[in-house]
């Protein structure tokens, strides 16, 4: 019988394309992946650390993943990722959880088959301090549907001070763009219709060097086929005009960016080490929508930062009202370790709580209202999913429609007209 690998992978997408290198690594092996994690020879934790509940979640998982070995002793368990590549964790969990085999960081996610070749029952466990040249060509066991995710860029150079990333993640390097060209070419000539860009802050890609991210776009524009390329995620301090014209000129992007602001206030700005002020931030938004004015816009927001008011949080309100992004993604501030935010005077966390519910509820609001407007438009969707008639998919500024197809029409672009909105939802109609 074959050997089976079950992967758990948490955090943001560049994880979820990770893990699908881990799977392509895996079923190179002869493993095959299952979604029975209680029987699986090879169970992988791709790991997150930019929240505490991410590692709660984590830690809690593991104590599952225990029992379910007491049952199959001979389960081989694997913990990579930033949560292990964070300074003292592999430490941690190598005297706390004695039943994992194998832990690796985020600097050697590509020598996982070879920790599988030499495992001989003892603990393998290897934490690079420090990133080393791009490997390429490791395998890719996709599962992302009709999308295809693409690293161009690893690691952060920002440092905002809140965040664990840039310490986990190493510093900024870029993908040479034939790489990336040829890469996005074969994905398109297997059938993918959604291309998704990957990297910390995509507008430093190529620095340098002699090419940057808006002629890669271009590059990556003029290649044939029918297919939607986006890309995550764009730091608002190095958004260029460039690149939002390279988007407005061409069919192939997608009419949406994921801009994130995380805060409205000048000083909290100021203190997250951010780099931009509102007004930049706003500035930025006005020159998208000059050349895209239909742009799908969306945004990560933090609420809770040290010393935060009640004026600093109405700022952030401001600016969700002033922009209305499509989709907004909300967090409570939380505090990590070796970060210069968290040594910074912290505010109570039922103020947090109370904070990011009147910011959901307000983002709530404006969605229900953008979803009405769209009521007897029309949009070209890629469709992602389709069982038993009723179709799911995407236009390209990033809006999440559902309509009736009698055919099967999975992975292709069909013309939806809206014909109703409840809540933040879209339905519509295949327009012939
Ligand atoms: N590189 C991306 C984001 C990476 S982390 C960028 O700069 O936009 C994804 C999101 O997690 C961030 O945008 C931020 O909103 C949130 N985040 C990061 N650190 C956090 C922390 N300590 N507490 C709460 N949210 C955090
Ligand atoms: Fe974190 Fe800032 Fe880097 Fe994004 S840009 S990964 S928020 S340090
Ligand atoms: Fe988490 Fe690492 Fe991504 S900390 S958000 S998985 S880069």
């Amino acid at each position: 019988m074959q050997k089976t690998f079950y992967i758990h992978t948490y955090g943001c997408q560049m994880n979820v394309h990770e893990s699908e290198q881990l799977a392509g690594m895996l079923s190179k092996r002869g493993f095959i992946p299952t979604d029975k994690p209680e029987n699986c020879d090879i169970m992988v934790f791709n790991t997150c650390c930019v929240r505490e509940t991410a590692e709660t979640k984590i830690l809690g998982n593991l104590g599952i993943a225990k029992k379910m070995k007491e049952n199959k002793p001979d389960m081989i368990i694997a913990v990579c990722g930033c949560m292990a590549q964070k300074e003292g964790n592999a430490q941690m969990l190598k005297k706390r959880c004695p039943f994992i085999n194998i832990i690796f960081g985020t600097h050697n996610l590509s020598q996982f088959g070879e920790y599988l070749d030499s495992f001989d029952n003892k603990r393998i466990i290897d934490i690079w301090d420090k990133e080393k040249e791009i490997v390429e060509n490791i395998p890719v066991l996709r599962s992302s549907g009709v999308n295809g995710w693409v690293n161009i860029m690893y690691g952060c150079n920002n440092f905002c001070s809140y965040c664990i990333v840039p310490y986990v993640r190493g510093r900024e390097r870029s993908r040479d763009p034939k790489q990336i060209i040829s890469e996005v070419k074969n994905l398109v000539n297997e059938g993918y219709k959604e291309i998704t860009l990957l990297g910390q802050n995509v507008n430093s890609y190529g620095a340098g060097s002699d090419t940057n991210f808006a002629s890669l776009l271009s590059s990556l524009a003029e290649i044939d086929g029918k297919f939607r390329l986006k890309f995550m995620t764009s730091h608002p301090k190095d958004l260029s005009e460039d690149v939002v014209k390279v988007i407005a000129s061409s069919e192939k992007l997608a009419d949406y960016i994921h801009l994130p602001v995380q805060a409205g206030s000048d000083r909290i700005l100021s203190m997250m080490n951010r780099k931009y002020t509102q007004k930049q931030y706003l500035d930025t938004i006005d020159m998208i929508r000059k050349y895209i004015p239909h742009v799908g816009l969306s945004s990560d927001i933090m609420v809770g930062f040290p010393t935060e008011t009640e004026e600093d949080y109405l700022e952030t309100e401001k600016v969700v009202k002033t922009v209305g992004f499509n989709n907004l993604f909300t967090f409570i501030y939380s505090r990590r370790s070796g970060t210069p935010a968290d040594k910074m005077e912290q505010i109570p966390y039922a103020i947090k709580q109370a904070r990011i519910k009147r910011l959901i509820d307000l983002q709530f609001e404006i969605g229900n209202k953008q979803a009405s407007d769209c009521v007897g438009k029309t949009f070209e969707v890629i469709c992602e999913e389709w069982k038993d008639g009723i179709a799911k998919g995407k236009s390209s500024c990033e809006k999440a429609i559902t309509f009736e197809s009698k055919d099967n029409v999975y992975g292709k672009f069909v013309n939806v007209e809206i014909t109703k909105s409840k809540n933040n939802q879209l339905i519509g109609k295949i327009k012939e």
